[in-house]
């Protein structure tokens, strides 16, 4: 049992894993507070899932403009920090490595989150998406283009996050580079019309990634910061996975090369073996970067990409919710149990720190 390669240590970057199963982020929304601070019950949360080789937060706001989510921690505030280094201070406690992901969902947002005020994004076009608000799921409008001055104040604001992250104890950051984010709203010709710097060929609109990166990395060396993308991802009116797309990722991967990250987080799509491995070779024949693998894997799935060596590690959502032992799950051959989906992004306690770890009988 303990050959099978989701339980071989892996290095990723300056982050040394005692195995290569990695909890990938997820935001579970239990900030009930005005200071959307970090509780305890965040600190015991993460604690009862130290065994994975790598924690990865819930998306954290890196300023107040960046929220697009009811009851989601930010870490921006001195608050909030030091809510993040209790955290932090119970995982390591517990054996465990975690680092912080750093969000902001730009257009995406909507005007209930922001004072009234209209989001920004790369243009003035509506990516099409649902905010969800104080008052329930709304759809997103135009949202404002971000001006050159605002583009430098939003680096800053991710670099200014990245040094709350290192005074909070975290071991990296995740830039949150997926889904219908503001990177991704960057990256993406239908969403971002601009004719500047940040604008117009792949390599402009992959620009302000590389600005945060680079601003990120300064403050903590490169090799402890990972990026998570989801090339494939299809979603409201402006994100589709076609040819094109796909092109464009292509050519940032091949670029993030340069950058000798921690570690790229990649989603694929749901399917067979054969269909993920197809995928992530094409990943992987892009970037030589350490790869961690994600979506819809199993442990039977994983071990397999592992033996093929295409990527490095591989990441578990869902499965850490109601597992939260699950890399001794893993080990010991025991049966996985699912989660409550009501609770998993609403709720105190009940469905986030109530799930025990595996016992016989
Ligand atoms: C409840 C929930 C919340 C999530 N929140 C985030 C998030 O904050 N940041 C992020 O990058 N991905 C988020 N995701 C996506 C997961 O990181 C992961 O990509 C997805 O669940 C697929 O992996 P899985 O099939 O192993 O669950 C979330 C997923 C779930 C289920």
């Amino acid at each position: 049992m303990t050959t099978q390669p989701l339980l071989h240590p892996v290095r990723l970057g300056a982050l040394e894993l005692p195995n290569s199963v990695v909890m990938a982020p997820m935001t579970r929304a239990r900030a009930h507070n005005a200071e959307l601070a970090p509780t305890g019950l965040h600190a015991t949360y993460y604690a009862q899932r130290a065994g994975a080789g790598l924690i990865v937060t819930e998306g954290t706001w890196v300023s107040p403009d960046a929220i697009g989510f009811i009851d989601v921690p930010g870490i921006y505030t001195d608050a909030q920090t030091a809510g993040w280094a209790k955290v932090t201070e119970a995982v390591h406690e517990a054996g465990g490595r975690i680092v912080s992901q750093l969000g902001h969902v730009g257009a995406a947002s909507h005007p209930d989150h922001l004072g009234g005020r209209l989001p920004a994004g790369p243009s003035a076009v509506n990516p099409g998406e649902k905010s969800f608000t104080p008052s329930g799921p709304k759809d997103t409008l135009t949202p404002r283009a971000y001006t050159a001055a605002e583009i430098a104040g939003t680096i800053g604001d991710y670099r200014h996050a990245a040094e709350n992250a290192r005074r909070a104890g975290f071991d990296g950051v995740e830039i949150h580079a997926q889904g219908q984010h503001l990177i991704p709203q960057f990256l993406n010709p239908r969403l971002n019309r601009r004719t500047d710097a940040y604008g117009g060929s792949g390599e402009k609109r992959a620009r302000f990634l590389l600005d945060i990166l680079d601003a990120v990395g300064d403050v903590w060396g490169s090799d402890r910061v990972g990026v998570k993308m989801s090339p494939c991802w299809t979603s409201g009116t402006a994100f589709t996975a076609d040819e094109e797309t796909l092109a464009g990722y292509d050519q940032l991967l091949k670029k993030l090369n340069d950058s000798d990250l921690a570690y790229l987080h990649l989603l694929g799509t749901p399917g067979t073996i054969e269909e993920r491995i197809a995928l992530f070779s094409r990943y992987r024949a892009h970037h030589q970067g350490n790869i961690v693998a994600n979506l819809g894997f199993t442990q039977a799935l994983g071990n397999e990409i592992l033996d093929h060596r295409i990527v490095d590690a591989v990441s578990f959502g869902a499965p850490f919710i109601a597992n939260p032992d699950l890399v001794e799950r893993f080990a010991q051959g025991h049966p996985l149990v699912d989660g409550d989906r009501d609770t998993y992004y609403a709720g105190h306690a009940e469905g986030y720190t109530d799930y025990p770890a595996f016992t016989a009988g």
